[in-house]
């Protein structure tokens, strides 16, 4: 087989077998097909499209091309979940501890930001001593004990994706729905959850900014997992404005901490009991959503789903006496309040520009290799559709640094305000098999 003539082939919108899917995936992934190559390869792959069963092939080839996570030796189905990115997204550090203590395993493997914001892991390593990396050994022993581990990703999960992911990067082809479905896809399969709950999110803060193309992502996702054995559906939710109040490491832990003790900002609560529900049935710890729902918020009033995160806490290392005393972690120097200029009701908060704010604050990385502030970040007191009166405070920005006009001046240009406003719908809508 020639590369060349594969190439040639999807270019003239043909059909590739498995053989020929598998020989590209192994070949790029040994470093015998060379980087221009397979960039001609992802460019015929953005305009031509794939097939439901040429994605299948592409998915699994990329999770076999590393360590395939075998969680047999775990007891019950394991369930993941794994949204597309968002701004101030706090759901994983909630619904870890909150459906485990309703009895699904949760074994989950994390990543650090790959946009703006730091990423499950980053937020975990803002609680003092927390461990995200633990032998596989450790990390299957904890979720047989406890229900619950979340850890980082092994540096061998599907090695084709982290190669292909950078030559994407400097090719425009990320924007391409097979090529990141099967990016997805392949990562969740390797990581050996039986049953996956996908967030798709869309808006102006997600990776696909209208409705249409992600419910194309989502159903192509879901149909995968169904190809490859995995039990998979996907919520289409809105990200047009931060998701909870939050935006930052240590701030988003405290906000995961106020929402187990059932004081957490509406959204967030109502897109963990959605996505926890989903979790719930899929692990058949229930039989409808209605009744996975009223377990979470049984977990939740008596206190187990926040004993649950202690437990989380301590076996992975970590000071749980935050749970406490979560004030502890906002140590950052400055607390700015962003008063408004105008009265009205709040219009819009663009979420990725409030991701570049916080990020400009060092709540994120602008590189691979940067380091990330835990303490800082922005805490939100308006969202779309609250009434505001001129001078009340829209944000507090918590800074290690007190020169921050760019940053103010960032924010102000991306929050608006004026007569009138609909509040966006959390849900946009719901993929199932
Ligand atoms: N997230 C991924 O893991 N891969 C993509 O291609 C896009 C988003
Ligand atoms: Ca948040």
């Amino acid at each position: 087989m020639r590369m060349v003539d594969l190439i040639e082939k999807k270019r003239d919108g043909q059909v590739l077998t498995d053989e020929e899917i598998q020989f590209i995936i192994s070949g790029y992934t040994k470093g015998d097909i060379p980087d221009y190559q397979m960039s001609a390869f992802l460019m015929t792959v953005f305009y031509k499209d794939m097939t439901d069963e040429e994605i299948t092939t592409l998915t699994l080839a990329m999770a076999n091309s590393g360590e395939m996570i075998d969680l047999s030796s775990i007891k019950g189905i394991k369930v993941d979940k794994h949204s597309t990115g968002g701004v101030g997204d706090t759901t994983t550090l909630i619904l870890a501890p909150l459906v485990a203590s309703v009895g699904v395993s949760v074994a989950k493997m994390s990543g650090r930001g790959l946009g703006y914001t730091g990423g499950t892991i980053d937020k975990l390593e803002a609680i003092p001593g927390f461990h995200v990396e633990l032998p596989d050994e450790e990390f299957i022993r904890l979720v047989n004990e406890s229900n619950v581990a979340v850890i980082g990703q092994s540096g061998d999960l599907a090695p084709a994706d982290k190669k292909l992911y950078a030559l994407r990067d400097v090719t425009a082809t990320v924007d391409s729905i097979p090529l990141i479905a099967s990016s997805i896809m392949s990562k969740k399969i390797a990581a050996g959850a039986d049953a996956i709950v996908l967030d798709v999110t869309t808006g102006e803060g997600a990776f696909m900014k209208n409705i249409d193309e992600a419910r194309r992502l989502a159903e192509t996702m879901v149909r995968i997992g169904r190809l490859a054995n995995r039990q998979t559906m996907a919520v289409i939710s809105d990200m047009s404005q931060p998701l909870g109040e939050a935006i930052g490491n240590s701030l988003e832990v405290v906000e995961a901490i106020e929402t187990l003790q059932g004081k957490g900002p509406e959204d967030l609560m109502e897109m963990c009991y959605i996505l926890g529900s989903q979790m719930v049935v899929l692990a058949k710890k229930a039989d409808t959503l209605e009744e996975a729902r009223a377990m979470l918020k049984d977990a939740l009033e008596t206190g187990k789903a926040l004993a649950k995160f202690r437990e989380m806490i301590s076996n992975q290392g970590g000071d749980a006496s935050i749970i406490d005393q979560p004030e502890s972690l906002l140590t950052a120097k400055y607390q700015i309040e962003l008063p408004a200029k105008t009265s009205g009701v709040v219009q819009k908060i663009v979420a990725n520009e409030v991701g570049i704010a916080a990020m400009i604050l060092g709540a994120g990385r602008a590189t691979k290799d940067d380091s990330i502030d835990h303490a800082v970040g922005i805490k939100l007191h308006k969202k779309v559709g609250m009434p505001v009166e001129s001078g009340d405070s829209l944000l507090t920005i918590y800074s290690n640094s007190d020169s921050i006009e760019d940053v103010k001046e960032l924010l102000y240009k991306n929050i608006e305000i004026g007569s009138f406003a609909t509040e966006p719908e959390l849900i946009h809508d719901i993929i199932t098999a």
